[in-house]
């Protein structure tokens, strides 16, 4: 699967995005190291601190089911603007794709970033 392929699945995702409170939807498409995809979208909470965000949905899908190596990821923003992963999203990428890659859409453009280039000085035990 191409990375412009992996963003389609990303835009995709965000149409299950459940954002009532911020009205933001997120998708992402991850890809494990064995070419599995899995998809995640944003999903909020009346307890704002409930919510999941799309990236950290994808993650947990292939880590319950077994797949821990993973190799990128796409993120989307329902809106079309650039959708840069949070703090606690590149905490838990840290964990399961340290050598990762990161696509993101700037102006309409695909651009890659390390995770490392994201989260530079992460932490681990
Ligand atoms: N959100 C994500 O899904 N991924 C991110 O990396 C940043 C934020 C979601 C969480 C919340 O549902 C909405 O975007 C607004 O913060």
């Amino acid at each position: 699967m191409t990375d412009e392929q992996l963003m389609e699945c990303a835009k995709e995702a965000a149409g299950f995005s459940y954002s009532p409170y911020s009205n933001f939807a997120v998708g992402a498409a991850l890809l494990t190291e064995e070419g599995t995809l899995y998809t995640g979208c944003n999903i909020e909470n009346a307890s704002y601190g409930a919510t999941n965000c799309a990236e950290r949905t994808a993650i947990f899908k292939a880590v319950s089911e077994g797949n821990r190596k993973l190799q990128k990821i796409a993120v989307a923003a329902g809106d079309g603007s650039t959708a840069y992963p949070c703090g606690i999203c590149l905490q838990v990428m840290l964990e399961f794709m340290p050598e990762g890659i990161v696509i993101l859409e700037e102006n309409g453009e695909l651009v890659r970033y390390r995770l490392t280039e994201l989260l530079p000085k992460g932490f681990t035990l």
